[in-house]
């Protein structure tokens, strides 16, 4: 396992608001964490929850219109990513923050080959030609264990098998040595050998270069398997977070308790989240209080008057439900 270090990334009470014609859709609505270098954070969510707009966010690559990002810091290295000019960020994306797509056939360019699409980041971010790059090219293909990758570098993307393309893929999100990868989960779901191999990437990725990575999926058993932390969102807020084997075993969101029994035993058809009874609301017309009170199955008059802030309820575990009120947990000073 790589190492887990110093703070890079701090996103604090990020908000991003799409206006539509239903009303104003708080896509995040105040979200905060940590990452660190060498740590997989993991957040997971029904769809619609937030999760990619969170991140879109962070690379400022929100569709605008209809989205707008209001409020909030994005702090990476200490320095608020949000007040960066347009050529700066540019910089950022891709040198400093890199984002993979699971999907690797969607991700690579069917008419260049493997030498240029690996090539390129390194091109406009390091400034790198000739034997230079195409040494560079080839150490990064070593890095994510390609064979023969002097040759492969000639081959067209459909030369290659799909854990290939993958690998491909990881390449290139880590030829510039990036201090947070993210991976946002593919809508349609790959198929489980697929995301065997991609998930044994990443961790290969990370073991290689200490890079800190966020990692987005529905599924909680993923996260058991893959991450060291998580942050658990519900409608455009994290509702819960901290070390996954301590929420894992003791949860303290029933949304969270909700997700980690849905995650579909070995022998199960993958027909996640079914169990989880009702639908998340809609963005634009939220309940009063806590918005997973009209699928709660704790809820109680405290819940329907106020939205509950985020409990700390010790060891780096935090989560917003006015149960641990109750219990006498202390609202949180962090901001988390
Ligand atoms: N371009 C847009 N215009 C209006 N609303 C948007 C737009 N993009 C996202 N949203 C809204 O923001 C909310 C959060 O979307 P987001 O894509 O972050 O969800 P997600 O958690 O990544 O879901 P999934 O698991 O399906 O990928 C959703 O309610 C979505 O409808
Ligand atoms: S605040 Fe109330 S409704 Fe919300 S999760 Fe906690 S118990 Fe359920
Ligand atoms: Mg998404």
């Amino acid at each position: 396992m790589a190492r887990i270090g110093e703070i890079i990334l701090e996103v604090k009470d990020l908000q991003t608001y799409f206006v539509t014609r239903w009303g104003v859709v708080k896509a995040v609505d105040g979200v905060s964490f940590v990452l660190r270098k060498g740590e997989t954070l993991g957040i997971v969510g029904e769809s619609g929850s937030g999760k990619s707009v969170t991140t879109l966010s962070i690379v400022r690559l929100v569709p605008s219109p209809p989205g707008h990002i209001v409020g909030g810091q994005v702090l990476l290295e200490g320095e608020d990513i949000l007040q960066l000019d347009e050529s700066e960020m540019e910089k950022v994306r891709g040198d400093k923050i890199a984002m993979v797509l699971q999907d690797p056939m969607t991700a690579l360019n069917p008419v260049f080959d493997i030498e240029d699409q690996v090539g390129e980041a390194l091109k406009i971010h390091k400034g790198l030609s000739g034997r230079t790059l195409k040494d560079q090219v080839v150490d990064m293909l070593r890095k994510v264990r390609i064979p023969a990758p002097e040759v492969r570098i000639k081959d067209y993307p459909h030369q290659l098998s799909g854990g290939m393309r993958q690998r491909v893929v990881g390449a290139i999100g880590i030829s510039c040595d990036p201090q947070v990868l993210i991976a946002d989960e593919p809508t349609t779901s790959l198929d489980a050998t697929i995301q065997a191999q991609y998930l044994r990437l990443l961790r290969d990725l990370q073991e290689e270069t200490g890079v800190g990575i966020i990692f987005i999926t529905h599924d909680f058993g993923i996260v058991a398997k893959m991450c060291d932390r998580v942050a658990v969102m519900y409608a455009g807020k994290i509702v819960e977070q901290g070390d996954v084997r301590q929420i894992f075993n003791n949860p303290s969101h029933p949304y969270t308790e909700a997700l980690i029994n849905s995650v579909p035993k070995m022998e199960e058809k993958m027909d996640r989240l079914y169990s989880i009874p009702g639908q998340p609301p809609a963005l634009w017309n939220l309940p009063q209080g806590c918005a997973f009170a009209p699928r709660c199955p704790n809820v109680f008059d405290k819940c329907h008057e106020a939205v509950p802030p985020s409990f700390d309820v010790g060891e780096g575990q935090f989560a917003a439900c006015w149960l641990r009120e109750k219990e006498g947990a202390s609202v949180s000073s962090s901001g988390v």
